[in-house]
């Protein structure tokens, strides 16, 4: 079945809850639509996860249109969500959508994400009047760790809580298809998601909100960073990759690989006369 934002829409209706991963790669996103992940998120997180920068303030438009179009090719039923990277959107409404633009043309997105509240409804508008779906950001959007201090969880106090309430109020009202919230108190999160129409997707956020959503390489225990408290490891595929490393190393060093299953052969007469050539 072809995940869409009307699906997305009706699984928050049917209290089914939305799963969502992100992926950087072809193969990576094959996987991930073939074992039914609704939703295919190419997260700036590539900047951490991919590309090793500390953060994901250097992430490219194209860079996020490369990995996007290499997603979008191992994707099939799945929904996919391509970030707007930092200075992307953040410039102008015009800058936004003609963005948010290339990121379909080029990128093959089905939709966008951009982090941010009140601040942006106006580009959150614009590229939905462009017909271009977008999910909002909320709570611990990485793109601010500068103004924010550093990564913290928010919307702890009263100020910051009203805030997040009356910024997800405001993006369902300039068109956001979805809300994704990070690193906001469980009970927060869920009140906000009574509160809204459309599904919230957290992260670090508790089981209140209508989906979740982790970074690919936390799940898998795959990223050398230091992950953070809310990444669930669900299968030690960094562990398994590791001890497969080793093995490589040790058997091609002590010539146990390749065997003969893993060679290809030639009649031993062809071999003979082609020794007897390599002699001449
Ligand atoms: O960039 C990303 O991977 C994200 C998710 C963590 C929501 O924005």
């Amino acid at each position: 079945m072809k995940h869409t934002i009307s699906t997305i829409l009706r699984q928050k209706a049917e209290g089914d809850k939305i799963t969502v991963l992100t992926a950087y790669d072809f193969s990576t996103a094959k996987l991930m639509d073939e074992a039914g992940v609704e939703v295919i998120l190419v997260g700036d997180s590539l900047g951490n996860t991919i590309l090793g920068y500390p953060d994901t303030l250097s992430v490219t438009m194209d860079d996020m249109i490369h990995h996007s179009a290499a997603v979008a090719r191992g994707t099939e039923n799945a929904l996919l969500v391509t970030d707007m990277p930092f200075m992307s959107y953040q410039t102008s409404v015009y800058d936004a959508v003609l963005n948010a633009g290339r990121l379909v043309k080029e990128g093959r997105a089905q939709a966008v994400k951009l982090e941010g509240g009140r601040t942006f409804c106006p580009h959150i508008k614009a590229i939905t009047e462009a017909q271009i779906p977008v999910m909002a950001h909320l709570g611990l959007t990485p793109q601010s760790v500068n103004a924010f201090g550093g990564y913290k969880v928010q919307g702890k106090d009263e100020t910051g809580g009203k805030n997040l309430i009356d910024d997800a109020l405001a993006v369902e009202e300039a068109g956001a298809f979805a809300l994704v919230l990070e690193c906001v108190p469980a009970d927060l999160a869920a009140l906000i998601t009574k509160k809204l129409s459309i599904p919230t997707i957290g992260i670090g956020a508790g089981n209140g909100t209508d989906g979740q959503v982790l970074v690919y390489h936390d799940m898998l225990g795959i990223y050398g960073g230091k992950s953070p408290k809310f990444a669930k490891v669900f299968a030690d595929a960094g562990a398994a990759m590791r001890n497969g490393l080793a093995s490589y190393i040790e058997e091609t060093k002590s010539g146990a690989f390749p065997d003969e299953e893993h060679s290809f052969c030639i009649d031993e007469s062809v071999i003979e006369t082609l020794r007897e050539y390599a002699e001449k």
